[in-house]
């Protein structure tokens, strides 16, 4: 049984990664590959328990290093008992975040240093990458009217940070991606959904297209 592949979605709030997760499984699925849709931080039973440590409460409740470290540790339980079995089954994973958005928002936005953070991922899961990264990416204003639409005032912790953070994290996505072409693939998330859809589509096939195949 080949081994599973690996694509992760990673942008600011509102982005539509939880969309666009959606819609390639229910894409996989229509061409008999059988993906799994999960999420970080959780994924696992411990790491959404870490999770509600981060997504409520105040939006200054951590230090950035801190906060960084929580969302590694979630990001350890999420690997070892999601993210690596299902590859190994040979299913998809296809994650809403990953390890880029722990460098963007808690180093690019809230500046811890981000060699450290490199540097704990290293330690946590190794070499591991994704084999492909999508990076939605739209206005900050745009992602943040989005979210706030869909939860109804109710808006989680990170959304509620201010707006500057949010544009240094946009950017530390982009420099992100710039840094790794090979993997990432920038895409506008200013169109609308079946637009989004057809471009994840596009660089799934691009990237991936010989195991799409196979
Ligand atoms: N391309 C799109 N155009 C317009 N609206 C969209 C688009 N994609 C998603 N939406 C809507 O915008 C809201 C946010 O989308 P979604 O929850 O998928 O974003 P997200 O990136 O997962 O957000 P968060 O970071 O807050 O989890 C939802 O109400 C969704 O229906
Ligand atoms: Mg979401």
């Amino acid at each position: 049984m080949a081994r599973g592949r690996f694509i992760t979605f990673e942008g600011g709030e509102g982005a539509g990664k939880s969309t666009q997760v959606r819609r390639l499984v229910e894409t996989l699925a229509r061409r008999g590959i059988e993906a799994v849709a999960t999420r970080e931080p959780g994924g696992a039973p411990g790491a959404e328990l870490i999770r509600k440590l981060l997504v409520d409460g105040p939006a200054s409740r951590w230090e950035p290093l801190t906060e960084a470290l929580l969302h590694i540790a979630a990001r350890r339980e999420h690997v070892v008992c999601t993210v690596w079995p299902a590859l190994e089954r040979g299913q998809w994973v296809i994650s809403d975040r990953f390890a880029d958005s722990t460098m963007a928002y808690q180093g690019y936005g809230q500046g811890a240093d981000r060699a450290t953070l490199a540097a704990l991922h290293r330690l946590v899961v190794g070499e591991f990458v994704p084999d492909l990264t999508l990076v939605l990416d739209l206005p900050v204003a745009l992602g943040l009217a989005r979210a706030g639409e869909r939860d109804a005032g109710g808006s989680g912790r990170y959304e509620r940070m201010d707006v500057a953070m949010h544009r240094r994290l946009r950017e530390g996505f982009l420099a992100i991606a710039r840094s790794e072409p090979g993997r990432c693939v920038v895409l506008d998330a200013s169109l609308g959904p079946d637009d989004v859809a057809a471009a994840v589509e596009r660089a799934v096939r691009q990237h991936l297209g010989a195991a799409l195949h196979g």
